[in-house]
């Protein structure tokens, strides 16, 4: 199995990219940090440990991490996931105790614990906890295996016409987890617009009939309801286990690789990712853009994974 280390901003997409890593056999989940996005820190990171709760994922290190981005203020997204950052389903009390360490020092220990290029980073979230670590640490650059991150976009924007949540929310993290010279898969927008949870596929997790399957159809309810009212979405995009499907299996997803850069400075094309698709890319282009999604597949991975959790 894949190891990886889960950064995230739970969130009801990021919950159920923090579900399937966990009921996937192909993935080795070392460790989940939390950092301010979809809402603040105090609350994503307590809504990760009732998703371990619902999971019952024990045996994990979970640590909090960074409660502001780098420069910008606080931005949250309750429009999309409610004043709690995870509203729908009930939230069970957390059992795990939070790890003392801050996750940018959980992150760099992790990494820096495993063989080289054994360890994929798989942020969900804004990216500045990865940018720290990389400041903190620069030895990690070299060992991690690869970043697979759902952020971004090479056509599309949601955040403003441009630019993604997870890179607007800290261009400035962004740019330096681009600039990085470790392998980087952006599974952005164009990709996770083709992750939605019709309706079909809601039915397929509702009849899997256990504990965490109806808490994933209650998430995938109250957030098909934000995406109709917020986007106009007559199904909502679940952007976050995008990635983690990814490091499953790569063949999910068809990827281009481009070289990419982070918008720092623009007036209206702030945190715009934007890829170069010139041809021929680079020899020594580490970057890539995924660009289509086989929805069944995708689908598949993630009842496959809630069937192994089944009622813990
Ligand atoms: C991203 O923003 C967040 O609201 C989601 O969890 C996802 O990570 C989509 O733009
Ligand atoms: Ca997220």
């Amino acid at each position: 199995p894949s190891k990886i280390i889960l950064d995230c901003d739970p969130g009801h997409d990021d919950a159920i990219a923090l579900l399937l890593a966990h009921g996937s056999p192909e993935i080795e989940l070392l460790a989940v940090t939390t950092v301010v996005g979809n809402q603040t820190l105090e609350k994503v990171t307590r809504n990760a440990l009732s998703v371990a709760k619902v999971a019952g994922l024990t045996g994990v290190p979970f640590a909090a991490g960074c409660a502001r981005p780098l420069v910008r203020p606080i931005e949250v997204a309750p429009d999309i996931h409610g004043d709690s950052g995870l509203d729908g389903p009930v939230l069970p009390e957390p059992e795990l105790a939070l790890d003392e360490r801050h996750a940018v020092d959980l992150i760099i220990e992790t990494v820096m614990a495993h063989e080289p290029g054994t360890v994929t980073l798989v942020p969900t979230g804004g990216l500045t906890n990865i940018a720290l670590a990389a400041r903190k640490e620069p030895r990690i650059v070299s060992r991690v295996k690869e970043v697979v991150l759902m952020g971004g976009g090479y056509h599309e924007g949601n955040w403003s016409a441009t630019s993604e949540f997870n890179i607007i929310i800290d261009p400035e993290a962004a740019h330096i987890v681009f600039n990085e010279s470790w392998p980087l898969t952006m599974v952005g927008l164009d990709l996770t617009h083709q992750a939605l949870a019709t309706p079909d596929v809601v039915e397929r997790i509702r009849a899997i009939g256990t504990a965490p399957s109806r808490f994933v159809v209650e998430l995938l309810e109250f957030f098909g309801q934000s995406y109709e009212e917020a986007q106009g979405f007559t199904s909502p995009p679940v952007h976050d286990p995008c990635a983690v499907a990814r490091v499953i299996d790569p063949s999910v997803m068809t990827v281009r690789r481009a070289p990419l850069d982070v918008e720092l400075s623009g007036t209206l094309t702030l945190g715009m990712t934007v890829a170069d698709f010139r041809r021929p890319a680079p020899e020594d282009c580490t970057t890539s853009v995924a660009v289509e999604l086989d929805h069944e597949r995708f689908w598949s991975l993630i009842v496959d994974a809630l069937e192994r959790i089944g009622e813990p």
